[in-house]
């Protein structure tokens, strides 16, 4: 697609198995009317997968899928069976609103996943530990026992991700996660949770409205059409494992790509908006 040598280093997560695969889905809240209609796509074990499109498309629709909330009316959703022993949690989620348990501190939220599962003492210290290293992994050394209403909003989205990262699960749902944080916060985020993601091996599908946000993160980026919703556009993303979240915005690859996928997302944008014009 793109022809810098860069780009042509690039690591193929087209390559790795499927952990979730789509094949002509199509689904419908009410009989008549499709949301989803004909989607294919495969999401690559250990990928993060960066889902955009026109607002009311079926984004979280398609989580709400990928999860098993919703069952496909149409077409088939297979996830890859875990055969590891023991087996890893599935399935965990994020949204744009807090899910922060007010009356537990900071590692206990983290940690709450941990709370009512067995283990022998060597378990239970392992868990502690695993906790205190995503603090620390998420900048939140010094805040372990704070409350989150005395956070910043910066701050308790990255204790909201590190409670939905810490069960180690196969696949991390992100439903516009950072949305109401300002882009500078935003971009610190990025730098770390793309850093935990990839110590700890999840697959990620990320729903964001934000398109530098879909790039930098992703190995691969969806572009979905307005409804009925199908992929209009897939792009790899070559940026590999190591990535400077401030540089990359400005390297002319990252620009190259953005405008790329604007395009294609802008036309889907304004077919959803049934040619008004859109601000
Ligand atoms: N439980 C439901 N029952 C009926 N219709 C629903 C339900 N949930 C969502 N819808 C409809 O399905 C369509 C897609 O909704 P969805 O929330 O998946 O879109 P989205 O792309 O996530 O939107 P946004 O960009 O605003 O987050 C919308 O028209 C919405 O009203
Ligand atoms: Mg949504």
């Amino acid at each position: 697609m793109l022809e810098s040598a860069a780009l042509q280093e690039s690591v193929n997560v087209g390559a790795a198995p499927a952990l979730v695969s789509m094949h002509g889905v199509r689904f419908a809240y009410e009989a008549t009317t499709p949301i989803i209609d004909g989607l294919t796509a495969d999401v690559p074990v250990g990928s993060i997968v960066g889902v955009v499109g026109p607002s009311g498309c079926g984004k979280s629709t398609l989580l709400s899928l990928i999860s098993g909330l919703e069952e496909p009316g149409e077409g088939t959703l297979t996830w890859e069976p875990d055969r590891g022993s023991p087996p890893r949690h599935p399935l965990t989620m994020m949204f744009q609103k807090d899910t922060l348990l007010p009356w537990l501190t900071v590692q206990d939220n983290i940690g709450l996943h941990f709370r009512y599962r067995r283990g022998s003492r060597a378990d239970r210290a392992e868990r502690k530990e695993r906790v205190q290293h995503l603090i620390e992994l998420a900048g939140l050394q010094g805040w372990e026992r704070k409350y989150p209403y005395q956070l910043s909003g910066g701050m308790r989205r990255r204790a909201a991700f590190l409670t939905a990262v810490a069960p180690n699960p196969r696949m991390l749902l992100l439903d516009e996660p950072f949305s109401a944080l300002d882009e500078p916060t935003r971009i610190g985020i990025h730098q770390d949770i793309f850093r935990i993601v990839k110590e700890s091996g999840v697959t990620v599908v990320l729903i964001t409205h934000d398109l530098g946000e879909a790039i930098s993160l992703s190995d691969k980026v969806l572009v979905l059409s307005a409804r009925p919703t199908t992929i209009v556009a897939e792009y790899d993303i070559p940026f590999g494992r190591e990535r400077n979240m401030m540089e990359l915005r400005e390297h002319s690859d990252f620009l190259e790509l953005y405008g790329t996928t604007w395009e294609r997302l802008s036309e889907q944008i304004r077919r959803g908006a049934g040619g008004r014009s859109v601000r």
